[in-house]
This record gives C-alpha cells, structure tokens and sequence, in this order.
C-alpha cells in the first residue's frame, strides 16, 4: 500500500529535523522563517552554544531551550553532543535542538545562526586563575571565531570563556582579519559580577539583592572587576535612601567581589567552575 500524502510529509518533516538542509546564508541573505524551524513553525531567532556538553553549556542550552525568543538551537563540542542534544531536545518547547560533534562539524552548526554563545574551554583547576586558562582557550577561541566569520558573519557573538579579558580581544583581531568586525556584535559575558555584587552589598546592607543595583565597570578577572559602590542606587528607595560604607565594609566588599569565581571554583574542589550562579547571570 502506497503511504498517503500527509504520511510523506510528516517523515520528511522529521527528517528535516534530525538531517536540517544546508542553511549557507547567501551574501546579503536574511533570515527567513522557513529557515527558523524545520516544522515551518514559529519564526524566531537561531541560537548555537558552542562548548554545549560542559558545566556551562548544559544548563544554558536548557535555558535557550526554555526562551520563546528562540527557534533553532544548535548545541556543538568536541565531546558528548549526542547525549545533551537528546536530552534537551525532549522539553517540549518550541526551539528544535540539533547536536553537532567535533570540529568537522563546525561550519553546519555555525551557518546561518543569528547569536553564538561560546562557553568552549579547558577545565579550569584549584589554584588556576582566569588567566591560566589563556593557553587552552585562546586557540579554541580563534578557531571558534574563524568559523562563525566564515559562516555567520552577522552573527551576534557572546564570549563566556575566560579570560574573557583576553579571548574578547582575541575574537576581535580574528574578525578584523576576516572583515567582519563589528564591535557592536562582539560582547564578554561579565553579568555575574554585578550578580555577586548585589548579592554581597545586600548582605551587608541588610537588603533584599534584588532591591540593589551595583554598577561594576572595567573587566572580568581579580582587580580589573571594578564594583561602584559609591554608586549604588536601590531601586526601591524609600527602602534606604543612602548607603555608604566603611572604609573596612569597601574594602571586604571589593575583594570578594573581585575573588567571587576562585571563592567558587575553591569550594567546588575545581570538579566545576561557577555555573548555576551564572546560569542566573544570563537569565534575561
Ligand atoms: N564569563 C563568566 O562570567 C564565566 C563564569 C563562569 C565560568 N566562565 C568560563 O566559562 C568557561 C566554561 O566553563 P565550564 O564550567 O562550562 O567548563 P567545562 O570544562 O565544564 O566545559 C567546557 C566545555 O568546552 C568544551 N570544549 C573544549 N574545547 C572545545 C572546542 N575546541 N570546541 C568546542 N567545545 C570545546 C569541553 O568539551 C567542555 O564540554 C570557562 O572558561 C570558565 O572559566 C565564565
């Protein structure tokens, strides 16, 4: 018996899931809803977390899973791909999930992605600062970027992997190299710091967090994180109208601010490295 019409069209459906067509976005090309979703569903934005399988990028693929925003999500890393892309792809949300394993495959979950979230990085240790991790990540992070130059280009491209003082700069020269630097698109992930900062001002303070707003400026590693605490305005002022602090509350706030990743990393005996905290960071 011949199988009927809809039949067909719902196994070419679920192949086009699991085996998406080449999505090479063309010069010029925008995104189009029958690109976002195999089903030829919600139209939304394509999203790829390249380092998917690790303490980061398992729960941030849960995340991006769980946002509406989103309808394609393409989870890539050297290692266990398979595993998480199963995992996730059974929420029943609307983004479809795709897996893609090793660097042969790269340039399929790259092409036609509108943001890349970039968490890819050796382990970091006890006793390692951000900085030691420059070794192993700046390489990935150059090879990560040649490919989304070469296969998203317009993409908007976020860098968790640390030290994101150096891998930001270091994407940056890579998309210069290949013309497609836009500053504007290219952004460190330096959110939990001001998570932390409300988080210890508010103890200190005797406030709930989410009533404090601590502006941090400058970088992302030990004394380039640069907390404002002159500049703190709770958002509910008839809370507090002022606050200020002693030189010896500045000084224990600042350094706990700047030392919050190795006061995780420390406690977690270096098995894993901040992650359900910066799971929170990301939130929107
Ligand atoms: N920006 C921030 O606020 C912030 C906060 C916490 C952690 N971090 C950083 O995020 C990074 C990830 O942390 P984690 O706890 O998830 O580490 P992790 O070791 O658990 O995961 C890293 C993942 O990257 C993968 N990977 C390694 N090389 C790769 C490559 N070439 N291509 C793709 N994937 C690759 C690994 O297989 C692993 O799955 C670290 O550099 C960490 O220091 C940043």
């Amino acid at each position: 018996m011949q199988p009927s019409a809809d039949v067909n069209q719902r196994i070419a459906r679920i192949s086009a899931h699991l085996n998406p067509p080449n999505l090479q976005m063309e010069e010029g090309s925008e995104l189009r809803r029958a690109n976002c979703r195999a089903k030829g569903g919600s139209p939304g934005f394509k999203v790829a977390i390249l380092g998917a399988a690790g303490g980061i990028g398992q729960p941030l693929a849960m995340l991006v899973k769980m946002n509406p925003l989103v309808s394609v999500l393409h989870l890539y890393d050297v290692v266990n791909t398979p595993g998480v892309t199963a995992d996730i792809s059974h929420m029943d949300t609307g983004a479809v999930v795709r897996g893609f394993l090793g660097q042969q495959q790269l340039e399929d979950a790259l092409t036609g992605m509108d943001l890349v979230i970039i968490p890819a990085s050796g382990p970091r240790k006890p006793g390692m600062t951000r900085d030691d991790l420059f070794n192993s990540n700046a390489g990935i992070v150059k090879t990560l970027c040649e490919g989304i130059a070469k296969c998203c280009p317009k993409a908007i491209v976020n860098l968790i992997s640390n030290p994101v003082n150096s891998t930001v700069p270091i994407a940056a020269e890579v998309f210069k190299k290949a013309g497609t630097y836009d500053p504007t698109r290219l952004m460190g992930v330096t959110m939990l710091d001001v998570v932390r900062a409300n988080t210890f001002v508010a103890e200190v303070l005797g406030l709930d967090p989410r009533e404090v707003d601590v502006p941090v400026v400058g970088g992302h590693a030990g004394f380039t994180i640069l907390p404002l605490l002159s500049q703190i305005c709770p958002q509910f002022i008839q809370v507090k109208p002022s606050c200020s602090f002693t030189p010896q509350e500045t000084e224990y706030l600042t350094a706990r601010i700047q030392n919050g990743g190795r006061e995780v990393v420390e406690a977690k005996a270096g098995a894993v490295s901040a992650t359900l905290s910066m799971m929170h960071a990301c939130e929107p």
